[in-house]
């Protein structure tokens, strides 16, 4: 007999939340082995690049990498380089955003940011090297074949740089106190985090041997939607949500005079926002079947998520 529609429901979801804590894991452990151990020289280097990379975060990006390759039947062994990569890059992002130069937030994952903790000079030299480790995982990689790794490389590339995250990054810095038109508010979300939430879906597709055309266009608009989405609910979180819950300084937005998609469009036509954008990413997943289930699992993890 068929199960009931709830008990299938609540199934499933147990099923997610047992991947998503098995994946969890499974990038700590891959993170844990690339990091140089903090009894290498430079020790306290090395120390600080563990310290910002290990030990929290909700993994979104390693988890997009793993949820496309499972879509496209890439095998895990290929999926655990660009995983832990774009790990590396967005931890590397975020001891940036946090310096007094930036942001200049104290707290990060719950615990003092890189700089309270080792001061700013050796953070601005964590963010340099966890950069470097990313790409430095991919190329050297076993399980990848060449021509796999010089696409994962390019993308993550263009991710990260000018046209990407830092130069989302410089867009946000350079409109503080000057409010953005939503145009101008969607082109600073889609790069300074969107970019890199793309790559790391791509770099799951990048890793089958022949991946199918249609399954990537699918994965990028997928990937499209919900990078938005991401950003949408940060801004959202940053109003809504307390620092102990966000393990980060909440209410710096509107301290700050930044422009959020809450300050230009209010905290209700957000919340349509991201609705909306979820909706986008399941259309591009409607052709699929329980093979992209998920995906969409993902996809509503990200816009409900309370962190
Ligand atoms: C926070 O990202 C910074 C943004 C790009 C919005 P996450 O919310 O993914 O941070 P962690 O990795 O879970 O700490
Ligand atoms: C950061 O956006 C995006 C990055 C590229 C790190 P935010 O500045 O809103 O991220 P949080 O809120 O500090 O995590
Ligand atoms: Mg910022
Ligand atoms: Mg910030
Ligand atoms: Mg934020």
């Amino acid at each position: 007999m068929n199960k009931p529609m709830p008990e299938l429901i609540q199934e499933q979801t147990e099923q997610f939340n047992a991947w998503v804590s098995k994946m969890q894991a499974h990038t700590e452990y891959v993170l844990d082995q690339h990091l140089p151990a903090e009894t290498v020289v430079p020790t306290r280097l090395h120390e600080a690049m563990r310290y910002s990379a290990l030990g929290g975060g909700k993994r979104v990006r390693a988890l997009l990498s793993y949820a496309v390759g499972e879509f496209c039947h890439a095998k895990l062994e290929k999926l655990d380089a660009p995983a832990a990569a774009v790990e590396l890059i967005h931890a590397f992002s975020l001891v940036h955003d946090d310096m007094p130069c930036m942001d200049d937030d104290d707290l990060r994952r719950g615990k003092p940011s890189t700089h309270k903790q080792y001061g700013e000079a050796l953070a601005l030299l964590v963010g340099d090297a966890l950069q470097s480790l990313a790409f430095q995982l991919i190329s050297q990689d076993k399980a990848l074949k060449n021509g796999q790794k010089i696409k994962m490389l390019h993308v993550l590339a263009l991710a990260s740089g000018s046209r990407g995250m830092a130069g989302g990054q410089a867009i946000d810095l350079e409109s503080m106190g000057i409010p953005l038109s939503r145009e101008e508010l969607e082109q600073m979300h889609i790069h300074k985090t969107g970019a890199l939430i793309r790559a790391a879906a791509l770099m799951g597709a990048y890793a089958t041997d022949t991946p199918n055309q249609d399954k990537v266009k699918a994965v990028d608009h997928f990937a499209k939607a919900i990078g938005l989405a991401f950003q949408v609910v940060d801004d959202i979180l940053d109003t809504e949500a307390d620092t102990a819950t966000l393990g980060k300084t909440a209410g710096k937005d509107a301290k700050d005079n930044k422009s959020t998609y809450v300050t230009t469009l209010g905290l209700s036509a957000a919340k349509e926002l991201a609705n909306e954008l979820h909706a986008n990413a399941m259309a591009a997943l409607s052709f699929y079947g329980r093979e992209a289930d998920l995906l969409r699992h993902l996809a509503s993890f990200i816009t409900q998520r309370s962190f």
